[in-house]
């Protein structure tokens, strides 16, 4: 596997491989979530990967500064996981002094998360175009964990007319259901727990769809029921929208996103079913 966190080096390395490379854009802290994303880049491309903590998607009271960045274990998972190329750019070569260009899809970034997270959208699309532009993947792959930002990566990917393949992966989660994620580290041992009553609540929601309950008011009222069990967990949203257009949906249906955000303590974690299409936690 090649480490480079040099740009032009990068692009040197990467001439021979143009137009059959696959890329998995991160933040490392790597887990099986970020790992299955390779298997979606088919078999014969040339794969690299991404490890870059990109400042301008946190805001002023996140998590910036205790970000994990275990780079070493990152890199053994990367070589074991067949990985060719890994690109870890430092964030002066990302952006320079005087840097002042950003990407925004209009709207989609201030709905679900963006709602709190003022300017985070716009920071990870900023990014992903500019690795985009230095990486120039034929494909790229990203998780459904982060429904919103594939579908702002998509709809940047399709207005731009950018010649990259978007494939959005399932959510992998741990044995009790609980989605993955670089920040289930934060979580104490009884937060950990705690956490686990997330997909619960999914898998509640699923259910009531499944024997025939459409009215999403209805669906979300039972899904705070569960969550008001447990006061220690903070509901920020739970929402149901359109995958086309991010419009609200009134009923659930396919083709429909119910995604929600809690926090437990400071640590905030999302989690999503896309409503007939993916598994529910426990139907995997
Ligand atoms: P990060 O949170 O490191 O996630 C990198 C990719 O892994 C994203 O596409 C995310 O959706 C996917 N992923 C994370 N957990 C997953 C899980 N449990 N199952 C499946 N996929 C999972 O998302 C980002 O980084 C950044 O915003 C980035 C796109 C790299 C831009 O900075």
């Amino acid at each position: 596997m090649i480490v480079t966190s040099n740009i032009d080096d990068l692009r040197e390395l990467l001439k021979p491989h143009l137009g059959h490379i696959g890329f998995v854009p991160t933040m490392g802290a790597l887990h099986q979530g970020h790992l299955s994303l390779i298997k979606h880049l088919g078999e014969s491309s040339f794969k690299v990967m991404s490890i870059f903590v990109n400042p301008i998607q946190f805001g002023r009271n996140e998590d910036l500064s205790r970000y994990p960045r275990p780079i070493e274990r990152d890199m053994e998972l990367c070589r074991e996981s067949g990985i060719d190329l890994l690109f870890t750019p430092s964030n002066e070569s990302v952006y320079p002094r005087g840097y002042r260009t950003y990407v925004e899809v209009e709207d989609w970034g201030n709905l679900l998360c963006g709602r709190v997270r003022a300017g985070h959208f716009r920071g990870v699309a900023t990014v992903v175009l500019k690795l985009f532009n230095i990486v120039k993947p034929s494909i790229a792959a990203f998780g459904w964990k982060d429904a919103q930002q594939g579908l702002i990566l998509r709809k940047m990917v399709s207005d731009l007319n950018l010649d990259v393949e978007i494939v959005l992966c399932p959510i992998v989660r741990d044995s009790d259901g609980l989605a993955l994620s670089s920040r289930n580290a934060y979580l104490t041992q009884s937060e950990r727990s705690l956490a686990a009553r997330i997909p619960e609540c999914l898998q509640c929601a699923g259910d009531s769809y499944r024997e025939g309950l459409r009215d999403f008011a209805q669906i979300r009222e039972g899904m705070l029921q569960h969550f008001r069990k447990h006061p220690e967990i903070d509901v920020e949203y739970i929402e149901a929208v359109n995958m086309d257009d991010l419009e609200p949906a009134i009923e659930l249906r396919v083709g429909v996103l119910l995604a929600l955000a809690v926090r437990i303590g400071s640590t905030r974690l999302i989690d999503n079913w896309r409503v007939g299409a993916e598994p529910l936690p426990f139907d995997q």
